[in-house]
């Protein structure tokens, strides 16, 4: 079994879409997928709408994610550990208690030339086609990953 971590700030926008997307691309028997934040402000919280609508418009049901805190602990239970931005990287990289635990740690866009950005733009504050727009790239970015697993 292959674990792979999403993490974002607030576990409620961008990292329960990957969660999604990459566990609807995968096989269950074979890889386990959550997500995370790396603050505490949507503990037990659903998605944002908005990521629930355009996860449903792409044949992805998210609405029974609950918002959780990255833990320390992660760095055991995960083999893969994606932020979606610089920010998310300090973060948990504050909380690496070593070299092995960094090596799980990727930015999720790290070397994926074929797309414009290099962090996932937080869409918290946007509107529907921020959301559409992070989709759209997550998407692109799990199928990378997916290929190098
Ligand atoms: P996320 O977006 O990190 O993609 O889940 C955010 C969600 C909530 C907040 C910030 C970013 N917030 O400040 O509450």
């Amino acid at each position: 079994m292959t674990s792979i971590l999403m993490v974002c700030l607030g576990n409620i926008c961008r990292s329960p879409l990957a969660h999604g997307i990459m566990e609807h691309k995968l096989n269950p028997n074979n890889y386990y997928v959550d997500s995370a934040g790396t603050a505490d402000y949507h503990v037990s919280a659903a998605p944002d709408r908005r990521s629930i609508k355009v996860a449903k418009e792409n044949g992805i049901d998210i609405s029974s994610q609950r918002g959780r805190q990255f833990q320390v602990s992660d760095f055991d239970k995960f083999d893969h550990i994606f932020v979606m931005d610089n920010s998310n990287l300090n973060n948990v990289a504050k909380l690496a208690r070593n070299a092995s635990d960094m090596q799980k740690v990727k930015l999720i866009l790290d070397t994926q030339k074929e797309t414009t950005a290099e962090i996932v733009p937080d869409p918290y504050y946007g509107d529907f086609s921020d959301f559409e727009k992070v989709f759209k790239i997550l998407d692109k970015a799990c199928n990378y990953w997916i290929e190098r697993l």
